[in-house]
Formats: C-alpha cells, sequence, structure tokens
C-alpha cells in the first residue's frame, strides 16, 4: 500500500494516435497524410520523407496496429484494465481525404462515431486530440502545409464537423499534439506539414524558421478558433492544450547557467502554452523574436482570435528532463525532439532518454502555478524491447517501475496542491515509434505481435504491466 491518494473521480487511462495504431492508411475514403509517406527507421536510422511512394519500402504506418479493425478487442481489453478514459485521435484525412474537400467523408466520420459509442460502453471517457502529428498531403503539396493562413479555415471546418458530430459523446478536447514541438527544426514537418526542398529526413530537416513561426501562429488561431467553436457548439466541451514539456535544469548553480535555464524554459516549453492559456503573446518573446530575426505575419484580428479562445485545462507529454549550460564540452543525451546535457543523477532509456520521476512533480507545481487550470499528463512513458517467455509472459518490470516511479510523484503533487485530473500513459498498446518508425520501440502494457520489419501476427497479449496498472487503477492508485 501506497500513502499518496488520488482523487475519487481521477481519470486514470492511456493515449495512443490515429497514425499510429489505426493503419487503413487508404481504407474507407481515407487519403494520405504526412504521416503515411515516412519510411521506417531505427536508433541510427533516420525515417525517410518520400512524397511518392516506393515500391518495396516498407511504411510502417500504413498497417501500424490494425486498431481500426481491432478496436473492439482493445477497448474491451483497455476496460478490463478498468480505464477511465482512452485519449485517441481523429485521423484528419479519415475525415477530410484531402483537407480541402467540400463534403466530409462519413465513411470516416462513422468510425469514430463507433469508437466512441464502444467507449461510452464501459464507460470509458473519449479525450480526443484533433491534430496529432498528421495533416493530409493534399495540403502539403496544394499550400506547403502550415505555412500558409488557408491551412486555418481547412481545420476549423474540420472542426466544426466533428464538434457536432460527436456532442454528446464526446467531453474532453485537445486541439494539438505537442504544438511547442513547432520551436524546433524538428517542427517544420512533423507538425508543420511544411516540406523545405531538400529536406529528405524526419530529423535533419532543413529549417526556415519565419516560415515556421507562421506556421505555429497559425496553429495558435485555428487551435483558439476551435476552442471558441467547441464552447458555442456544445457548453460541456472542455478543450486543451498539450505541450511536450521537456523539463530544463541549469547543469551547474553558476547563475549564468540558471538564466540560460530560465529561457530555454519559457521559450520552449511554457511560450506555446501562455499564448493558449492567457491567450497573447508574452514578453519575453518579442526579445528573442528579435534577436533570431524572426518575421511572420500576425493582426489584430489575430489577437482577438486568441483572447477569445482560451484553453480550458492544461495537458502536457513528460518522458524526461534535460540539463543546459553555458559550457559545451558535457556528454550528451538523446530525446524525442530535443536533447541536452547528461544529469549525472539520471539513468537513460535504450533510446537515451533521461529518466526522472521527481521532473514530474516539479514540472506540475511550475505548470499549476502559472496557470491555475485542471492539468493532465496525457504522454508518459517507457519505449523498451520486451521479450516473450516461452510460456507466452511479458515480464516488463522496468516499465512498471518507470510508470510506478512517475505516479508516485504525481500523487505527491496532489497531495501538494496541484489539481491534476488525469493520466493517460503513452502508447498502452505498443505501438509505431514517431522518430524511429520502429515496432519494438514498446511502450504499451498490451503487447502486439509484430516487429520492425513488419512481420508478426498482430495478436494481443497481456504484459505483466497490465495486471499492475489494473490494479492501480481498482485501488485508486493506492496499491502500486
Ligand atoms: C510524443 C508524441 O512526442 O512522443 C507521440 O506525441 C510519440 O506521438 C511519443 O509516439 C513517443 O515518441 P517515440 O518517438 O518514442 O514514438
Amino acid at each position: 500500500m501506497n500513502n499518496v491518494k488520488f482523487p475519487k473521480d481521477f481519470l486514470w487511462g492511456g493515449a495512443i494516435a490515429a497514425n499510429q495504431c489505426e493503419g487503413a492508411w487508404n481504407i474507407d475514403g481515407k487519403g494520405a497524410s504526412t504521416a503515411d509517406v515516412m519510411t521506417a527507421g531505427d536508433k541510427n536510422t533516420p525515417r525517410r520523407i518520400t512524397m511518392e511512394l516506393e515500391k518495396n519500402t516498407f511504411y510502417p504506418n500504413h498497417e501500424a496496429i490494425d486498431f481500426y479493425h481491432r478496436y473492439k478487442e482493445d477497448v474491451a481489453l483497455f476496460a478490463e484494465m478498468g480505464f477511465k478514459t482512452l485519449r485517441v485521435s481523429i485521423g484528419w484525412s479519415r475525415i477530410f481525404p484531402n483537407g480541402d474537400d467540400d463534403q466530409p467523408n462519413e465513411k470516416g466520420l462513422q468510425f469514430y462515431e463507433d469508437l466512441f459509442k464502444e467507449l461510452k460502453k464501459y464507460n470509458i471517457e473519449p479525450l480526443v486530440t484533433l491534430w496529432h502529428n498528421e495533416t493530409p498531403l493534399n495540403l502539403v503539396k496544394k499550400y506547403n502545409g502550415w505555412a500558409s493562413r488557408e491551412l486555418v479555415d481547412f481545420f476549423t471546418k474540420y472542426c466544426e464537423t466533428v464538434f457536432n458530430r460527436y456532442k454528446g459523446l464526446v467531453k474532453y478536447w485537445i486541439t494539438f499534439n505537442e504544438i511547442n514541438a513547432l520551436m524546433r527544426p524538428l517542427g517544420n514537418w512533423n507538425h508543420g506539414a511544411i516540406l523545405h526542398e531538400g529536406t529528405k529526413y524526419f530529423i535533419h530537416q532543413k529549417d526556415d524558421v519565419n516560415m515556421r513561426f507562421q506556421a505555429l501562429h497559425h496553429q495558435f488561431v485555428a487551435s483558439a478558433k476551435a476552442v471558441k467553436l467547441a464552447h458555442e457548439i456544445d457548453e460541456n466541451y472542455q478543450v486543451g492544450c498539450m505541450i511536450c514539456y521537456i523539463t530544463t535544469y541549469p547543469l551547474t548553480c553558476n547563475p549564468t547557467d540558471i538564466l540560460k535555464a530560465q529561457r530555454e524554459d519559457r521559450v520552449l516549453n511554457l511560450f506555446s502554452s501562455d499564448v493558449q492559456v492567457f491567450g497573447s503573446y508574452p514578453y519575453y518573446i518579442e526579445k528573442y523574436f528579435k534577436e533570431n530575426n524572426i518575421q511572420f505575419s500576425r493582426n489584430e484580428e489575430d489577437e482577438k482570435i486568441l483572447k477569445e479562445g482560451t484553453v480550458d485545462f492544461y495537458s502536457l507529454s513528460y518522458y524526461m528532463s534535460v540539463c543546459t549550460s553555458e559550457e559545451s564540452k558535457e556528454e550528451k543525451v538523446d530525446g524525442n525532439i530535443m536533447g541536452g546535457f547528461k544529469n549525472p543523477y539520471l539513468k537513460t532509456s535504450d533510446w537515451d532518454w533521461q529518466i526522472d520521476p521527481t521532473g514530474l512533480r516539479w514540472t506540475l507545481h511550475h505548470v499549476y502555478d502559472r496557470y491555475q487550470i485542471p492539468v493532465m499528463v496525457t504522454e508518459n512513458g517507457l519505449g523498451a524491447k520486451d521479450s516473450i517467455e516461452e510460456d507466452g509472459s511479458i515480464h516488463d518490470d522496468y516499465r512498471i517501475s518507470y510508470l510506478r516511479d512517475h505516479i508516485i510523484e504525481m500523487g505527491k503533487a496532489i497531495e501538494e496542491g496541484v489539481d491534476l485530473i488525469c493520466y493517460t500513459p503513452w502508447g498502452c498498446i505498443d505501438l509505431v515509434s514517431v522518430s524511429t518508425g520502429e515496432m519494438e520501440k514498446r511502450y504499451g502494457m498490451i503487447y502486439v505481435d509484430k516487429d520492425n520489419e513488419g512481420n508478426g501476427t498482430l495478436e494481443r497479449k497481456k504484459k505483466d504491466s497490465f495486471f499492475w496498472y489494473k490494479k492501480v487503477i481498482e485501488s485508486n492508485g493506492e496499491s502500486m
């Protein structure tokens, strides 16, 4: 027994995203998205972006784990674990195959209606991300993605369609997954759907900083419009932002390191949610724009929209922390979006991501101090290789220990007053990794029989973490 207490209606669950699990990439009228043209890679081989599909090349998101056809079986497993919520995303190109179509694709709309009804059958509350790392491919070709203002209207139309259709079935929405990924060059393609001449790989992308900030601005405006619209369509809708929080410590107590950490934290972690929670660009960012010679267009009408569309809750993904320093000779660690200097007090995952449960508690206080609105941890977890015993069991004690340590810190943050209302660990069922395209970088409590080359039966198996998490939920966090 553990003495941390979670509120009685705490939303325990898990998180997945359409392009990483559904598969059925060109079925029932779905159009291709940015996720469908990325090849497989691994820790040392970057994923390639091929605007035309190549014969004999493996595209892992095309089939993924075939959640599209197997969602009933998967939802039953989530229900068996006792999930109160499931974070899913809607594939925009399943609803509007080209992004700029006049009419939505009925079969796509029906799929999500069926999925949400299936969840409701087990009293699982859907938590729905409107945009999770995929933009209809046609919008890249025709408009250069989010660099164009037209995307704001296309996205708004898509939001209006799904807000109307799923009224009564959904309560919680998230506008953009990890919107702050656009603060870094990696965000060009995966988040901005901008393909620069010469970009071939998911990592090492060409960068146009003005275009990237223009894209981010368009997403801020699109997000604010979506929030306003959601509230108009259904007053029960709650809409949140979602930030990839990479907690950044000063490497030393040298005041210059402290200042650097503060600067990076503000710009990389806090800036985007400052805009989405407070409804305007914060004071400190103007100097950053000036210093980096960043110029893009924003107007008075945009400012009004940002003010009118502030979010109801704050959500974050938290996997790791990094250190920063003015010195540059220290050892480095990796990360999903950004690496940093190695922290001598922390261990790293097999993919070199630094494991830091205490950093989660620090971060929860940090954001709640600032925003004073309900907080959700909508991604967290350990990507690791699993092996199956002869009797079919999977002993993933490393994953249990990662999750347990983070849950304990969340419990403490709640006791200390943070209004944390939800926890959806990432990839509760194994799925395709974003950064590497691998299947064998597994986060799940449910194993999926599929390897990095796409071989396997797709059979689902319960890992030890499945039974462990079930007990955690059953006891509302008391038994860990
Ligand atoms: C987050 C994304 O950045 O990290 C997820 O929102 C992603 O979509 C997750 O899968 C883990 O990253 P990766 O690269 O291990 O899949």
